[in-house]
């Protein structure tokens, strides 16, 4: 999409419609009032005769209005809020992408002041750029690569219409940034719909020295499992031995703050296929877990983004990248293994795999000395029940890091809920044979899995995203959601 900015009369824009926002219940602002005015009363009319009420979504067409040049105008009910909540604003941007799409226009201006309540720089930003993301996400399309490629939307070109010039370059922020965010999401969401077969673990690590490439501020090694071994990582081994895909632990570091900076570290589960191993999942839906790699996505995207962002922090990337197979090789339920911190786990059920690589990783991360460490993972199922699809499970053992990440999501729309790590839920993890089995029973299931955790991070400031009903739409809408890149560059954003 070709996003741009203009302060020209808004008039004689010559785009193929005009969108202009209306808010529930309350009177014409100026703006609208103006373009009504050149119209005749035509808006207002409309609105009188009931044809439309301003509602978050609502869509209604005004065709070759006199007095304009552009072609029609599209009236965008924004909700009752003249300060709009990012829910009502995405919903809204959303339902006037799916307009323009149906009635091929190939260009729109949107008039900022139509939806603004105030000149404050900071709403215009904030509309431009949620604009931006929501505008690049509804259009997203997924292709398999090397395929006959889907017709693309007749759309291409956005306008922003600015009050004046002030609001120019506030507008151009807006854009790029949403564009950089934007893209991160799109990255993620093409990574988790791509099927296992295409994104294994060698796949991953190819994508992050993608992101990478030419890129000064940006290094990428991948470890081997021979190297891996030689660490001591027995927890993330042993979830690989049943798959002929070798396992990788992807670490990217981005420098983009002071050489000294302690860097937020960020670990992303990428189980690029879990049939659950020897304790094997039933098979209905069993495809959908080609989405178990959606943390990694999620860190690989927000990794590009910081990159775009030229975000003024050191950011490091880590992501234990396997398939979960059943085999001969496979570990078995009673297996024992030694992660990395020493500590032994008794593998009860090898399905509880995201753990497993994850502990290792996390012990890994502590040579960074972070000043953070937030790890991404589809890791359970009882997530799904507690929150479904609408907020990201949170477990922190630091109540700034876990605030910080909750107003980031409400911030962008992308929300988490934060569950208790408390030590009563601890012994649910108690083993006769190790420190400690890989399951908790069936009580409590995301927060004995944030339990299992803890236990590898005790030494840092650390959050644990459960993002098992976040990451991917089931149904008619299967598909990958890009979920948690925007609230984490949304808190990277808040820490630079
Ligand atoms: N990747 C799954 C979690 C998952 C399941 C995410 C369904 C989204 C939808 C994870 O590896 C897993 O299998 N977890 C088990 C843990 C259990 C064995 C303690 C689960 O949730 O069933
Ligand atoms: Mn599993
Ligand atoms: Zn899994």
């Amino acid at each position: 999409m070709d996003f741009s900015v203009t302060s020209a009369v808004l008039e004689k824009s010559k785009s193929d419609c005009i969108i202009c926002g209306i808010y529930h219940g309350q009177k014409l602002s100026s703006a609208v009032s103006t373009l009504n005015g050149a119209t005749g009363d035509a808006i207002q009319q409309l609105i009188d005769r009931g044809d439309h009420k301003g509602k978050a979504g609502e869509v209604q067409w005004l065709h070759a209005p006199n007095g304009i040049s552009a072609q029609r105008i599209l009236l965008l009910g924004m909700g009752a809020e003249s300060k709009p909540g990012n829910r009502d604003l995405k919903k809204s941007i959303a339902a006037a992408v799916e307009a323009l799409r149906k009635s091929g226009s190939r260009s729109a201006t949107l008039a900022t002041s139509t939806i603004l309540s105030s000149t404050d720089t900071q709403e215009l930003y904030h509309l431009t750029r949620t604009a931006v993301e929501t505008i690049e996400s509804t259009l997203y399309q997924f292709d398999i690569p090397s395929s006959r490629k889907k017709s693309r939307p007749l759309l291409k070109k956005i306008t922003f219409n600015v009050a004046d010039r002030k609001g120019l370059t506030t507008a151009k922020k807006g854009i790029e940034e949403g564009k950089a965010i934007a893209d991160g999401v799109s990255l993620a969401r093409t990574l988790g719909n791509l099927p296992g077969n295409i994104c294994t673990p060698n796949y991953l690590a190819s994508q992050a020295r993608k992101i990478a490439r030419g890129e000064k501020s940006i290094s990428v090694r991948v470890l081997s499992e021979k190297e891996m071994e030689k660490l001591g990582m027995g927890a993330l081994l042993s979830v690989a031995r049943g798959s002929d895909q070798p396992a990788k632990l992807i670490v990217a570091t981005y420098s983009g703050g002071a050489k000294k900076a302690p860097p937020v570290v960020l670990v992303g589960k990428g189980v690029t296929f879990d049939s659950g191993g020897i304790s094997l999942k039933p098979g209905g839906k069993m495809d959908e877990m080609k989405f178990d790699m959606c943390g990694a996505a999620s860190v690989l995207g927000t990794l590009q983004a910081a990159r775009d962002l030229k975000l003024p922090i050191n950011l490091v990337a880590i992501i234990p990248a396997t398939e979960n197979l059943p085999s001969g090789k496979a570990t078995k339920p009673g297996d024992v293994v030694t992660s990395m911190s020493g500590q032994t786990i008794e593998v009860l059920n090898t399905d509880a795999e995201g753990r497993l690589i994850l502990c290792d990783a996390l012990t890994y991360a502590e040579r960074f000395k972070p000043a953070e460490v937030i790890d991404i993972a589809t890791l359970t199922g009882a997530c799904v029940v507690a929150l479904g699809k609408h907020a990201s499970g949170l477990l922190s053992n630091d109540d700034k890091l876990a605030n910080d990440l909750i107003q980031s999501g409400e911030e962008s729309g992308d929300r988490t809920w934060r569950l208790p790590l408390w030590d009563e839920y601890q012994p649910q993890l108690d083993s006769n044979f190790a420190d400690m089995g890989n399951i908790g029973g069936p009580e409590a299931g995301t927060i004995t899995a944030g339990c299992f955790l803890s236990r590898f991070t005790e030494k840092q400031r650390w959050a644990h995203l459960d993002i098992a009903g976040a990451a991917w739409l089931q149904g008619k809408e299967k598909g990958a959601t890009g979920r948690p890149v925007s609230l984490l560059v949304q808190h990277l954003l808040n820490l630079g």
